[in-house]
């Protein structure tokens, strides 16, 4: 018999497995998604997201103290404000609701690390993520509103800024914007790469976030190109992004892969609301073991190269890996 490679060796009891093992979830490595409406006593359940609520602010220590008691080091925030109009001015309010809610997120728990989201698309009546004009996403125009949004979120005590607009230029506007306002310490975690995805459907219901009219198309980036997301990622780079985001996670694993060889910034992923909602819908179903599909797929993030997983399954998953 010709010799040949005996990679059992090395398979064949679980210690020696876990000695060897290349990459590793951990608590550490999650950013956990929270959802703030206005009003008092609210806490209900995203009909498409099992397992995911929208808080009022009186009510958002039964989520954080769960957070932190496991040992999440961040959060992000979104906002789903009662009102909305055409320049989506609830977005940049001194008093918008995002703004509220990391007041006093950053006054209850002043350790946890508090990402803002930095898009307009709750906050505008047609849902876009820009100002609109004759129908047209207009660029330069919203980079002016995006900015003050990232001012405003930075005032309230926001840690890091996380544009996810996809308009061009806009982490050098608010990067501008930022340091002019006296803000240079705070960080940007661009969404770099973010493509124009079906699977974002879970969340728009959540957020009330779908646009009224045509898609987001010329914005967002087509799914079928890669080399494309190498030169979006290279100009917020040069803008001065401190992180950069691959979203969604799961069907674009070879971004965060290529990402991660060509820039030696840290990368994150958001795993999205569709991947999150087809997990749990077929968890439900039993058709499949949920622990065992959620760490192998946050595995496979840590595999492709990301350093910082967004999901709605982090904290599942870090209950999941403190049980072992
Ligand atoms: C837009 C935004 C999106 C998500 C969060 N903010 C995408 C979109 O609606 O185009 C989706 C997140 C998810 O699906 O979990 N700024």
């Amino acid at each position: 018999m010709k010799p040949f490679a005996r990679h059992r060796r090395l398979r064949s009891s679980e210690n020696i497995r876990r000695m060897i093992r290349e990459h590793h979830v951990a608590a550490e490595d999650f950013i956990s998604p929270v959802f703030v409406v206005e009003g008092e006593g609210i806490k209900e359940e995203v009909p498409s997201m099992p397992g995911v609520f929208h808080y009022s602010l009186d009510r958002l220590d039964e989520e954080l103290s769960e957070v932190v008691e496991l040992g999440i080091p961040s959060v992000i925030v979104f906002g789903v404000p009662s009102e909305k109009d055409a320049c989506g001015s609830q977005a940049y309010a001194e008093n918008g609701i995002v703004q509220q809610a990391i007041r006093s997120i950053k006054e209850r728990y002043p350790s946890l690390y508090v990402i803002a989201d930095t898009c307009l698309c709750q906050y505008t009546d047609h849902g876009h993520c820009g100002t609109v004009e004759e129908g047209e996403i207009l660029n330069d125009e919203s980079l002016r509103l995006l900015t003050q949004t990232a001012v405003s979120q930075a005032e309230a005590g926001a840690d890091m800024i996380a544009p996810s607009n996809m308009m061009d230029g806009f982490v050098a506007a608010i990067r501008e914007g930022l340091d002019e306002a006296g803000f240079e310490r705070i960080p940007i975690l661009s969404y770099a790469v973010k493509y124009a995805s079906a699977f974002y459907g879970p969340f728009r219901d959540a957020a009330h976030s779908s646009p009224q009219f045509g898609d987001r198309r010329t914005y967002q980036m087509d799914p079928a190109n890669a080399r494309e997301a190498l030169r979006e990622a290279a100009s917020d780079v040069a803008e001065g992004a401190d992180m950069l985001m691959v979203k969604p996670g799961m069907a674009y694993m070879d971004i965060i892969h290529r990402l991660k060889e060509r820039f030696d910034l840290p990368v994150a992923t958001y795993n999205v609301s569709g991947e999150y909602s087809m997990i749990k819908a077929a968890a439900q179903k039993g058709w499949i073991d949920e622990k065992a599909v959620v760490l192998e797929m946050l595995t496979g993030f840590k595999r492709a190269g990301a350093e910082l997983i967004l999901t709605y399954h982090a904290k599942e998953a870090a209950r999941w890996l403190r049980e072992g």
